[in-house]
């Protein structure tokens, strides 16, 4: 039978919900999977895709993004960062509320909404942040994948530092708090410690282990108190990892960046301010501390903090250089290729990158090769290696700590909804994702 939506992907490895492979075929109907098999044969498809030599995985849900729209747009914007994340195999992201105005209102998160059905090539969904002030707007905000709150690193409204405002918003409410772990008076003491370096290195002495230790305490103290839904940004450091495995609550979720594991303070000497994030960097002993964690489901799943800011403010001298880089077009590249070294296996990338994050999320029907899940796919080819190269990047910013880094597992088509949005180098700028639900 024809249909004008359908798609047939023939002869792909294909990653099965079990996690094991099977060679065969995937058809595609109206936005979903319809059939999973060896071969599928009576059935003449709108499109068909020779996978041959390509492996087919979940599409990447990142669930931390910095996009800069609205207000910071020559950095990124949603559409520029949505094409990125097709070319990266990302076919859903979360984004954070420190735009310009900031996502704490309804009105704002609407307006984000908007502006992504309009220009987002993938599936997308919002964060609305916790300014101390707008506990009403948290508790009704929709749809929403929950409240993030900046313990740290952050300036004005959605600074939330005081352990009062803090303990009132976990105490109202039962949706999921998102953390960003560090604490700011042990940063503001050290920042005038070490005042008047100008080396980026030091950045990772001044928010160090102990200030996102001291953090994720705190944050993982009133959700047990609480018994509230608590999910840990970007943990960053051994010493959070082992406070987890000794007392991990079941409600209790924590993701790691590919930056914090495969990065480490030796890479300042590299390149420099780029190097420079928050929370930052740290030893090659974390990176290892924290690979274990993750290995062992102490570390839930994976997210980038695609966080670009362009080069010439990155060329500041620190420590007026702005914290953050960029990460969608890479990451699963990044992480497949730490598969292939034996760092971990391939379905294990899957699931921290799609099927965990959507567990963690409730994001329904997303995660999974099988009939009746979003047809969110992406093929990869594990059998060459290629460079990262600025030129090739479609990140607004147009660097990446990883340039010059030979990678594995580069997206050859990335589907969102059954649409084909990246395929062999090209983008599909007419397809359009959807909103994300919650349940
Ligand atoms: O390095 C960072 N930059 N970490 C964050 O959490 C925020 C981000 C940004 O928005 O630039």
């Amino acid at each position: 039978m024809s249909s004008p939506q359908s798609l047939l992907i023939r002869g792909a490895r294909i990653l099965l919900p079990n996690g094991e492979f099977l060679l065969g075929d995937v058809l595609i109907r109206d936005r979903h999977i319809i059939e999973v098999g060896t071969e599928i044969v009576n059935t003449t498809p709108a499109t068909e895709i020779d996978a041959k030599g390509l492996t087919l995985l979940p599409g990447v849900i990142d669930p931390q993004v910095h996009f800069r729209e609205p207000g910071l747009e020559h950095k990124e914007d949603l559409f520029t960062a949505s094409c990125a994340c097709a070319k990266g195999g990302v076919t859903s992201f979360l984004e954070m509320p420190n735009t310009r105005p900031l996502t704490t209102s309804q009105q704002a998160l609407d307006d984000k909404l908007q502006r992504a059905a309009s220009k987002c090539l993938v599936n997308y969904g919002f964060f609305i942040g916790a300014t101390g002030e707008n506990t009403p707007e948290l508790l009704a905000a929709n749809p929403t994948p929950g409240i993030k709150i900046f313990m740290g690193s952050m300036h004005g409204q959605l600074l939330v530092d005081q352990d009062a405002v803090l303990e009132s918003i976990f105490a109202q409410g039962q949706r999921l708090i998102a953390v960003h772990a560090e604490d700011q008076a042990r940063i503001n003491q050290r920042r005038q410690e070490f005042a008047g370096i100008q080396d980026p290195a030091i950045h990772s002495q001044i928010q160090d282990n102990q200030a996102a230790l001291l953090a994720t305490q705190l944050a993982l103290k009133l959700s047990k108190k609480y018994q509230r839904r608590l999910h840990i940004l970007h943990m960053s450091t051994a010493d959070e990892a082992e406070l987890l495995r000794q007392d991990k609550p079941i409600w209790v979720t924590a993701e790691v960046t590919p930056q914090h594991l495969v990065l480490n303070t030796g890479d300042y000497e590299r390149i420099g301010t780029l190097a420079q994030m928050n929370p930052p960097l740290r030893s090659p002993h974390d990176n290892e501390v924290l690979w274990q964690a993750l290995r062992d489901g102490v570390i839930d799943f994976i997210a980038t903090d695609h966080a670009p800011h362009t080069l010439e403010e990155k060329a500041q001298p620190y420590p007026n250089s702005p914290s953050g880089m960029p990460g969608v077009e890479t990451s699963l590249a990044v992480m497949l290729t730490a598969a292939m070294e034996g760092k971990c296996t391939i379905a294990q990338v899957a699931n921290w990158m799609s099927k965990a994050v959507a567990v963690a999320y409730g994001i329904p029907n997303k995660g999974a090769i099988a009939p009746g899940y979003d047809a969110d796919l992406v093929l990869v080819d594990l059998n060459t290696y290629r460079p990262v190269l600025r030129e090739e990047l479609l990140t607004k910013c147009r660097w990446s700590p990883f340039e010059g880094w030979n990678l594995t597992g580069w997206a050859d088509t990335t589907i969102v909804g059954g649409q084909i949005v990246y395929h062999k180098g090209k983008l599909n700028t007419e397809a359009r994702g959807q909103a994300l639900s919650f349940v």
